[in-house]
């Protein structure tokens, strides 16, 4: 959450930081801010709200070849002018950008900086404060630096500037993501290598309690303690081309339709020349060897665990639990005697998820990551990394992704059960490229997808999703989907648990979708949606062709019932997506989301 670019080189910079941020502003979109190193000292630029209104509010001004700019989701202090970074020291000599939350900002206020009076509600402001207030007791400021970053508890990536020196950039990391890209003459800073593609595809990797001293022809590395370290860098693989929305309005209705592609990725990614699977060995001892495997994740990503924990079960006979990360790290069932833990996170930066992970490695636990991003956080500190290859997501509400992770389970499902020796027909490879093939007729029937939206969501308050055993989980996608970008109170039920209370909710007209996709539920199922059309309720069914019914809405082809979610879940987003378009909502940045959260 939050995101923040550097540049130090020889072209003006503002255009090149406007643009980084704009590719950073899934990460938080409440306020942004650019400062910029010239011949006044430091030119500060910041506005409430979007990228685009602090461009507007720039205009022609904006000089220096040096800047620092951040994109802001608001923790400490509400969204305002105020609260928005870059923050500044109270003489305005130091600048500075920061991601993250320092734990103990208020404790460092009372013991360094009682008589200053800070500008904002933030915990930022006061990092900037105390390097000043160290450089006034005659440190140099890489020593006032150093020194502060040593007093922070919390997470942080920072760039920092000076007003008498625009030939150096400042910057320290600790737990969020943090990057420097490296150039001819120039070089940039970023938490996310796409922000700064359009300047160079070369990266060094900063770690936890680093500091970097940035010029335009180089780049010093050092530990908090100030030893010098080296690290060579890494070209990234991200093509510029795949974080722009080409011909599409909307980032989330692109990924949908890249779906089939992913699928289709994902396969030959994790196929060998002779058709087998490609797994690393590691990877497949320690999920033979495990008695238990714990899945842990959030939001859309444990709902593919949800999906994850049955292909583990029922396709390689791998008793497996499912556990939401910000719960598990507080309240943990007795574990087995020999636990793998799997950690599915699009991003690979959830603090929740990594609390868990830096608590299950101090218990010495293996640990698998599911990601789509390498090179983040959880890859680095888990033993073991498998990536979905969906390509960027930039769209806030997670789509390819989630596709994406219940594929990459399918392929563990199946080598799974070729590693214990059990005699099943699951062929996840075949399946797979059936999907692809489903879903790229889905995505070509939008317009029925369109009118769904039209009829059953336009005017609604509310809206039920129903379904039993694989679709409940679905279903509870498929709401947090049409919530998070709609504003629609929505809610994925079990269909045997509305008789339990929640049909009291159920009114004249309240859209009820139901999912039914396997057939030894669909007479359960379709029992459920006659109790709530008794009750006025209007129905949008979506079944397979095994499970179908006169009148349902959507059928989808008949795929091996343990991947149904893979495609069922495609309708339910394209519904979203046009539910959201018709009320008005800024479907690719919901209010209050942030596609990265780097806080717990
Ligand atoms: C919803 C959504 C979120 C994320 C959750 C976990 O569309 O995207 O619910 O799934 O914040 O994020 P990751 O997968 O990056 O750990």
């Amino acid at each position: 959450m939050c995101g923040i670019v550097g540049y130090i080189g020889d072209d003006q910079a503002k255009d090149i930081l406007i643009k980084g941020l704009q590719k950073l502003e899934y990460r938080g979109y409440d306020s942004a801010g650019i400062a910029l190193v010239n011949d006044n000292g430091v030119e500060l630029h910041k506005e409430k709200g979007r990228i685009a209104s602090l461009e507007e509010a720039i205009g022609n001004k904006g000089i220096g070849t040096t800047g620092i700019g951040h994109t802001r989701w608001a923790t400490h202090g509400a969204p305002s002018k105020e609260n928005a970074h870059p923050h500044q020291s109270i003489s305005k000599r130091f600048t500075l950008v920061h991601n993250g939350v320092i734990e103990n900002y208020q404790q460092l206020k009372r013991d360094y900086l009682q008589d200053v009076d800070l500008a904002s509600e933030t915990d930022t402001e006061i990092i900037v404060q105390l390097v000043e207030s160290f450089a006034e007791k005659g440190e140099n400021i890489d020593e006032a630096f150093r020194h502060t970053l040593g007093l922070l508890h919390g997470s942080y990536a920072i760039a920092l500037i000076d007003n008498e020196d625009d030939e150096t950039i400042y910057v320290g990391k600790n737990k969020s993501p943090l990057l420097i890209g490296t150039g001819d003459d120039v070089n940039v800073v970023a938490s996310d290598a796409m922000a700064m593609l359009h300047i160079t595809k070369e990266f060094v990797e900063i770690m936890d309690q680093e500091v970097v001293i940035v010029k335009k022809d180089n780049v010093q590395i050092r530990k908090l303690d100030g030893t010098e370290v080296t690290r060579d860098s890494f070209t990234t693989d991200i093509d510029e081309s795949d974080t722009e929305k080409g011909t599409y309005n909307h980032f989330m209705l692109k990924e949908i339709d890249e779906q089939p592609f992913v699928i289709r990725n994902i396969v030959q990614k994790y196929q060998n020349d002779d058709g087998d699977i490609k797994l690393d060995d590691d990877i497949r001892s320690a999920i033979s060897d495990a008695d238990r495997l714990y899945i842990i994740a959030a939001g859309t990503s444990y709902h593919a665990g949800l999906v994850g924990k049955e292909l583990m079960e029922k396709a390689a006979g791998k008793p497996t639990e499912v556990h939401i990360a910000s719960e598990f790290l507080y309240n943990q069932p007795l574990l087995s005697n020999n636990p793998l833990f799997i950690f599915i996170s699009q991003s690979g930066e959830t603090a929740d998820c990594r609390g868990v992970l830096v608590n299950v490695k101090e218990k010495g636990y293996k640990s698998l990551t599911i990601t789509n991003v390498p090179g983040s956080t959880l890859t680095r500190e888990s033993d073991f990394t498998l990536h979905t290859y969906a390509g960027p997501e930039i769209a806030v509400a997670s789509t390819k992704a989630y596709t994406a992770q219940m594929a990459v389970f399918s392929i563990l499902a199946m080598d799974g059960a070729r590693a214990q020796g059990i005699d099943t027909d699951f062929d996840a490879i075949r399946e797979l490229g059936l999907i692809a093939n489903a879903m790229e007729t889905l995505c070509d029937q939008k317009d029925i997808m369109e009118q769904i939206a039209h009829d059953f969501m336009f005017e609604t308050r509310n809206c039920f999703f129903i379904g039993r055993a694989r679709d409940y989980h679905v279903v509870q996608e498929g709401a947090l989907k049409l919530k998070e970008i709609s504003y629609i109170q929505a809610e994925g039920f079990a269909g045997g648990e509305l008789k339990h209370g929640t049909i009291a909710l159920i009114e004249d007209g309240t859209p009820v979708v139901a999912v039914t996709t396997q057939e030894h539920v669909n007479l359960n199922i379709r029992g459920n949606i006659q109790e709530v059309v008794a009750r006025g309720a209007k129905a949008c069914i979506i079944s397979t062709e095994a499970t179908k019914e006169e009148g349902d809405q959507i059928v989808l082809p008949n795929i091996n019932e343990l991947l149904t979610p893979l495609l069922s879940v495609v309708p339910l987003q394209l519904i979203a997506y046009y539910a959201a378009l018709h009320r008005g909502c800024d479907v690719d940045k919901p209010r209050n989301l942030a596609k990265s959260v780097t806080v717990e």
